[in-house]
């Protein structure tokens, strides 16, 4: 089985190298890099220093004061998580071949990054400086506001006196603080982001790896907005049972589609009823129809939506697959992320060519994609970080639409089931009976927030 991985065909390790004052969302976008290779199967992981430097400071309250350049204590603990940080790193490179390391930390002054740089330049891995610079005051205050709510930091602080905490903190470090400049740092290679996108500096990028991850911090936005991920409504090929093809709703399904409008306005709630959403669906007929009645505008077709090709297998039931290729068949349930039909698709095919659709949908705001099971579950795993082999496994009923609500650290998601009956379409691993056993369903993915750390 052939496996696509940028890093195999370049032969390349990065190390990304996050600079900037805390409060400037580093670490979401740390996060979200880490998030995005993953999904393309590129081993990437993130070292954050402010849970090192949590470790090795223990359980004593972390306050202001600690971040006083000359209180040498903290100075020497941040030292050595740093350190620590880079260790890890190194070793990971080393010994579970990691592709793209990224040291998430704040105060890394010109010094400490030609250190990094020396370190890097030795063991042949690209560094890569990526800063987020950041002087609007509403951007910066919503940031500490989503930070001092989340950070281990302040657990059981009071929010007037945590704020306050965190904007001294930043002060002592706004003392030291180098931005990186190309009159300085042409030599380095860097993307500097001003006021999250409003203004780009790219210096010196070299390899394909690295243009992809300029390319995709580039599309990031931090507006609020909601996505809608559906399925179509039921087909005649669901009430069958056949797989692929180009059928037409069934009954219910047109039924389905019909009451769509209302269901979204719901969803909206009163004070957004006039927010206009962009409609992405496939180019099979059964995800147009679903869509034929919303009364938006902007409506988009992508053959990239379409559903997982399923090659001979085409227009079959999975009784019928099982009976005439039961190799195959069996081979499928061992691992469905790989596997790939007869002439038609895998998973991992299936990501590789919604890569662009990621990359749009990361510059869209409001927006609902009708789309297809398959594409819907990869879809699905890119925004809520689930495993491969997990992904084709999940249940997504027909009938049913999913609401995600990404936040600066923790994405919302809930389930809005529409009262009109349909076929299930789960199949089990290990038999060619379709519907689903409530008990074992995997919405479990549902309940766990993408939260993650601030790495101050
Ligand atoms: C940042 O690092 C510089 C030297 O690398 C040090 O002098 C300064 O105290 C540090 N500032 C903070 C707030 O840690
Ligand atoms: C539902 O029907 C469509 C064809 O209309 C097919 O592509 C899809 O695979 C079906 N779902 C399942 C899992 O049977
Ligand atoms: C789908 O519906 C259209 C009319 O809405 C009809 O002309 C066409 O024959 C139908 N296709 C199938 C495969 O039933
Ligand atoms: C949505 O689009 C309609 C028609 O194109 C337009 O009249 C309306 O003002 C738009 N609403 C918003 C909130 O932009």
């Amino acid at each position: 089985m052939p496996v696509y991985s940028v890093s195999h065909v370049e032969n390349v390790r990065i190390c990304v190298i996050m600079v900037g004052l805390p409060a400037r969302g580093k670490s979401l976008i740390a996060q979200k890099i880490v998030r995005y290779l993953l999904w393309l199967s590129i081993k990437a992981k993130c070292f954050n220093v402010g849970s090192y430097r949590r470790q090795l400071a223990g359980d004593t309250a972390i306050t202001a004061e600690f971040f006083n350049p000359d209180n040498r204590d903290g100075w020497s603990v941040r030292v050595e998580a740093v350190n620590r940080a880079t260790e890890d790193m190194m070793r990971w490179f080393a010994e579970e071949n990691g592709v793209v390391g990224i040291i998430d930390a704040t105060n890394l002054t010109k010094q400490r990054r030609s250190d990094l740089l020396k370190l890097c330049r030795e063991n042949l891995i690209e560094p890569i400086f990526l800063e987020s610079w950041c002087d609007d005051q509403d951007l910066i205050l919503q940031n500490i506001a989503d930070v001092k709510t989340t950070s281990p930091d302040y657990v059981d602080v009071d929010p007037a006196v945590a704020t306050d905490d965190f904007l001294s903190r930043i002060s002592q470090y706004e003392r030291n603080y180098q931005t990186l400049n190309v009159a300085d740092d042409e030599d380095l290679t860097f993307i500097k982001l001003v006021n999250v996108g409003s203004q780009i500096i790219v210096n010196r990028i070299e390899s394909y790896l690295e243009s992809r991850i300029v390319y995709y911090v580039m599309n990031l936005h931090i507006k609020p907005r909601s996505i809608w991920l559906l399925r179509h409504g039921e087909s005649e090929y669901n009430l069958t049972g056949q797989i692929g093809g180009d059928s037409n709703l069934s009954e219910r399904g047109w039924r389905y589609a019909k009451k769509l409008p209302e269901i979204v306005l719901k969803s909206l709630g009163e004070e957004h009823e006039h927010t206009n959403l962009t409609v992405w669906t496939s180019t099979l007929k059964r995800t147009q129809q679903t869509a034929s009645f919303l009364p938006y505008q902007k409506k988009l077709e992508w053959k990239a939506l379409d559903e997982l090709d399923a090659g001979e297998c085409d227009g079959m039931t999975y009784e019928e697959i099982e009976q005439q290729f039961p190799e195959d068949f069996k081979a499928r349930d061992d691992n469905k992320y790989e596997y790939r039909y007869r002439g038609g698709e895998s998973y991992r095919d299936i990501v590789i060519r919604l890569e662009p659709i990621i990359m749009e949908l990361e510059r869209q705001e409001n927006i609902l994609i009708i789309t297809h099971q398959a594409v819907l579950r990869c879809l699905y795993a890119y925004f809520m970080n689930v495993p491969q082999e997990e992904s084709p496994w999940m249940s997504i009923p027909l009938h049913t639409l999913i609401k995600l609500e990404p936040r600066a650290y923790l994405t919302l998601v809930s389930r809005i089931k529409a009262d009109i009956p349909a076929v299930s379409t789960y199949k089990e691993k290990g038999t060619s009976q379709l519907g689903e056993l409530a008990s074992e369903v995997s919405n479990s993915r549902d309940l766990i927030l993408n939260s993650l750390q601030a790495s101050v």
